[in-house]
């Protein structure tokens, strides 16, 4: 059996974490890339990695490069390439900076690996996807985003902590962009089924909320720059529900075409991740207060998206197809 490809974009904190757990998983062969001056470090780490596999028990190819064409023919790649935050900054500050990374790694992508689902992850995630689509110009089924696994998995976190139960059973939705305007949903949320409000008071679950909405900032005040273990989690997650076709439902930022009434953007709503990408984007009925909470991050998603159109306005009206593969 062939085995997939996944390349890494970036072999910084999000990036080398993301060929850890990939490689650790044997999803497949790992190709970790970033800029020229830095392939020394891409090799290093890949090379670093393969050595743990005697010990972890994995037999995963992970070779380090700045050569696209050592990604040619991936079936996934994940795109952690640009700045992180430091204290101090929002996600939305690194986005002139990201925005013409991330639109060079996408065209490099396309071109050598035209089939793959793209997994971005650069900041501020909303405005990645976005540009990532114009200027790979894949169908939206093959575009995603990578931010409501990591946060409902902080909101799953928290609520868990708070209740003094296994994280495990917690499950949770939360959906909006990846930012202060993110949506978590006490209602859609459970301990293995029991809502949680069984559990909680309402000014526990206010909480918990804030403290998911709040905890990539938490993470950056703590050590200086932002996280990395759980956000490549999150990405691997999603690649894995790709590659192995799981028809995981997930949280990702996906285009939607009518769905909670938002047409022609990627925001951040539970998915069905296959082989074919996002296979499916699950509406679901909102209450007026969630329903305006969710518009009012839409909102904030459009104010990112027209920055990249001033940016680059040639994207702006670029024909990427709209809809499925
Ligand atoms: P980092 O600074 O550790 O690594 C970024 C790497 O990208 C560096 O090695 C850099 O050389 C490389 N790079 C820059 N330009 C490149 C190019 N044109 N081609 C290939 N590689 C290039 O940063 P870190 O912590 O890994 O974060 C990466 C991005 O992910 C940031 O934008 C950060 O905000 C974002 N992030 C997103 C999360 C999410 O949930 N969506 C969570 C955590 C971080
Ligand atoms: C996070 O949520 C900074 O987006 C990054 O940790």
């Amino acid at each position: 059996m062939r085995r997939a490809k996944i390349s890494v974009i970036g072999a910084g904190n999000v990036g080398a974490t993301c060929a850890h757990w990939a490689a650790a998983k044997e999803l497949g062969d790992v190709v970790l890339v970033d800029i020229p001056e830095k392939e020394g470090v891409a090799k290093g780490k890949a090379l670093d990695l393969m050595c743990a596999g005697p010990m972890e028990r994995f037999d995963a190819n992970v070779v380090g490069t700045s050569d696209y064409a050592d990604t040619a023919g991936s079936d996934v790649v994940i795109v952690t390439a640009g700045i992180p935050r430091k204290p101090g900054m929002s996600r939305d500050d690194l986005i002139a900076t990201n925005v013409k990374i991330v639109k060079s790694v996408s065209e490099q992508v396309a071109k050598h690996s035209p089939n793959a689902v793209m997994i971005l992850v650069s900041n501020p995630l909303d405005a990645m996807v976005y540009t990532a689509w114009k200027a790979s110009g894949f169908p939206t089924s093959r575009i995603v985003g990578q931010a409501g696994a990591l946060d409902v998995a902080r909101f799953r976190t928290f609520l868990a902590m708070e209740i003094g139960c296994s994280v495990e059973d917690v499950q949770a939705l939360l959906l909006g962009g990846h930012g202060d305007t993110m949506v978590p949903l006490p209602r859609y949320s459970s301990v293995h089924g029991i809502p949680v409000s069984e559990f909680l008071s309402q000014a526990q679950i206010d909480a918990c909320v804030e403290r998911a909405k709040m905890g990539g900032g938490e993470v950056v005040k703590l050590m200086g720059t932002s996280a990395y273990y759980a956000p490549a989690s999150g990405s691997v997650l999603m690649a894995e529900a790709i590659i192995k076709d799981k028809k995981r439902i997930l949280p990702c930022a996906a285009y939607c075409n009518g769905e909670f009434g938002i047409n022609g953007f990627f925001v951040g709503v539970p998915c069905m991740l296959g082989a074919g990408g996002v296979e499916r984007v699950i509406d679901i009925e909102l209450t007026d207060s969630e329903q305006k909470l969710m518009d009012n991050s839409v909102e904030a998603v459009k104010e990112l998206v027209e920055i990249v159109n001033n940016t680059f306005p040639e994207l702006a009206g670029k024909n990427a197809p709209v809809g499925a593969a």
